[in-house]
């Protein structure tokens, strides 16, 4: 039973932290985990030390929990995050948050790089994510639900939490920092779009194209965690450009922005 495995992972991470609560979990993306440098008196967990967590393979993508405090709150980061694109399955994608939820940690931070669909946009834009749209049809809650999360049938109107969206650009104003806002399109991935897809995104409404947080953010909704997600756009998405695309600018961008990123999310957890 996944929901045996999942308190077993728990169990194990809650030996290692004490019985201190930890009230926020930060999930890095490309290029963005350097965060987890900034969490003072940390606890550094490897993923390959927590009996049934999946372990990350992607360049890039450190595969590391570090908890402790930032802006003088308990929290606990990966350094690395699991994709669909890698061959995990959705259950194993969201396994992570899964086990936070039974830890007890109440708010959920994902962060991502993106491509960016909206042509009035720049690289090095940070976007606040006001909602997804799911493009593939595998849910991380398809399959028996598991009662002691969730309802089987559950609410998505407000996946990312509007008062910690509200936090998140109060802080950017604060800090001057150029807030985009909009909607985040879920491919699977491995490969970049093509400029036909990036087109339909756009037509369906969608801001920006990735790889990821789509299935972190349901699997938070059935659990009735809070959650919020920012997007670094770290290229613009295909064919918008006269350019192709590759993994070394998704990381130079997010080596660019990250110092803003990063003060983005400490206040955000210092205010929310
Ligand atoms: N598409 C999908 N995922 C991404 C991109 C992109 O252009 N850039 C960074 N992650």
């Amino acid at each position: 039973m996944i929901i045996d495995n999942l308190k077993d992972s728990a169990e194990s991470i809650r030996k290692k932290l004490g019985r201190e609560q930890y009230e926020y979990a930060l999930v890095l993306g490309s290029g963005l985990g350097d965060l987890a440098d900034e969490i003072e008196n940390p606890v550094v967990i490897d993923y390959h030390d927590i009996p049934h967590f999946p372990v990350s393979t992607v360049p890039g993508h450190k595969g590391l929990l570090v908890a402790g405090k930032l802006e003088g709150k308990n929290v606990i980061a990966m350094q690395g995050r699991f994709h669909f694109y890698e061959g995990w399955s959705m259950d194993e994608v969201v396994y992570p948050i899964r086990v936070f939820h039974l830890l007890g940690v109440e708010k959920l931070i994902l962060t991502n790089a993106a491509g960016c669909v909206n042509t009035a946009w720049n690289p090095g834009n940070l976007m606040l994510i006001t909602d997804h749209i799911k493009l593939i049809s595998e849910s991380p809650n398809r399959g028996p639900n598991i009662d002691e999360l969730g309802e089987r049938f559950f609410d998505m109107s407000e996946a990312y939490c509007l008062e910690g969206r509200q936090k998140v650009k109060e802080a950017a104003e604060d800090l001057g920092i150029d807030l985009k806002e909009g909607v985040y399109m879920m491919f699977s991935g491995p490969n970049f779009e093509t400029p036909a897809e990036v087109r339909f995104a756009r037509l369906a409404g969608a801001d920006a194209v990735g790889m990821s947080t789509v299935p972190e953010a349901i699997a938070a909704s059935h659990m009735h965690m809070k959650c919020i997600g920012i997007s670094c756009m770290t290229n613009m998405a295909a064919g918008i450009l006269n350019q192709k695309l590759n993994h070394e600018e998704v990381l130079e961008t997010g080596e660019r922005v990250k110092k803003s990123f990063q003060k983005l999310v400490k206040e955000t957890i210092r205010r929310w």
